[in-house]
């Protein structure tokens, strides 16, 4: 874990052998005043971006993945009032991802005391079809179920957590994720997404949760040192679908840049942030975002009529029919 040409690092709290040596902060910590660091950073994060208070529900969306396991584990840590999300996308490739990250979650909870609430939905038992049956029954993912994938965990996170009345949904991206999104985005100068990537998306309709990112200021690298030195056992491969997709490219080039430039990555979404901020940059892109509601699920859309999930979905059980599935 320890990183740099000083294996042997001290932490700069103890006389103990540092576990991570952040070098855009300067800063190397042992295993407990790395936990300590964590727990006190998320909460400051939190505070700052005005994410939550401990009055408020929180539906962590948990993959079994390192980041979100650590959210949730770090949220409960802080004593908030967090419960789990995990939904179950049905995707095989070979090694069974779906139920694999669904057993990391499960031992999670028993690690715990199982004492913990997990709201698991599985796409096919309610759909109809799994995730990757979907794409294929669709012309949407002839290559690959991720923008099918993307839309359907979008639509499960906003209506589990109206149902159940949640304030807030909380996912685990990390600096990484956000680095990497927000180089895509700017590449393309989608100023759309451009004006609403953020820690903190306000609800753009009545009944639906905040979206919150408590992690989006860690690097990668620390949430898996985080996990590793909290016990927490998680799912340790990507996505079977997500090889080759642009966004690793795009944080392999920034990994690049960052070995370098230690820090720069966090720099390039911090200061995007603050520029966006103080000169109101894409706020009229966000003003003329003309958002209707979709008269079959509720939930906000810029289509006229169906939204995309809805549309998709029906087109999913149009095929099924036809095939006699
Ligand atoms: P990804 O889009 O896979 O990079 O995941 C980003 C975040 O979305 C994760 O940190 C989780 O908070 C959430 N997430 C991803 N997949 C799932 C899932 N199957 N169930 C619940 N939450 C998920
Ligand atoms: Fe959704 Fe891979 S296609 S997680
Ligand atoms: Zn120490
Ligand atoms: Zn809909």
């Amino acid at each position: 874990m320890a990183r740099g040409k000083h294996p042997l690092m001290k932490c700069r709290h103890c006389d103990a052998k540092a576990v991570v040596n952040m070098r855009q902060h300067k800063l190397a910590l042992c295993g407990p005043h790395f936990v300590e660091w964590v727990h006190k950073q998320t909460e400051r994060f939190i505070e700052k971006y005005n994410m939550f208070t401990r009055d408020e529900r929180v539906l962590v969306a948990v993959s079994g993945g390192k980041d979100s396991l650590a959210l949730w584990d770090i949220l409960l840590a802080l004593g908030y009032r967090a419960d789990g999300l995990y939904i179950g996308l049905g995707i095989d490739g070979g090694l069974s991802y779906s139920d694999e990250s669904h057993r990391y979650i499960t031992e999670f909870i028993e690690a715990r005391g199982g004492d913990l609430t997990l709201h698991t939905v599985d796409v096919a038992g309610i759909y109809g079809a799994s995730i990757p049956d979907a794409a294929r029954l669709t012309r949407r993912g002839r290559e690959k179920p991720c923008s099918v994938c993307g839309l359907s965990k979008r639509h499960i996170m906003n209506r589990v957590a109206r149902e159940h009345g949640y304030d807030v949904l909380a996912t685990g991206h990390n600096l990484d994720d956000e680095a990497a999104v927000l180089f895509g985005n700017a590449m393309v100068w989608s100023v759309d997404y451009l004006s609403r990537q953020g820690p903190v998306l306000p609800p753009s309709h009545p009944g639906l949760a905040r979206k919150v990112k408590p992690l989006f200021r860690f690097y990668e690298r620390e949430m898996a040192a985080y996990a590793i030195v909290r016990g927490i056992e998680y799912m340790y491969d990507e996505c079977p679908h997500a090889t080759g997709a642009t966004t690793i490219r795009y944080k392999e080039l920034l990994n690049q840049l960052e070995e370098s430039s230690p820090g720069i990555k966090l720099q390039y979404v911090l200061r995007f942030l603050k520029a966006r901020e103080q000169h109101g940059l894409f706020a009229q892109v966000r003003e003329q975002l003309d958002l209707r509601t979709c008269p079959t699920c509720g939930q906000p859309t810029t289509n006229d009529g169906a939204c995309s999930f809805c549309r998709m979905w029906e087109r999913v059980n149009d095929r099924r029919i036809e095939q006699g599935l």
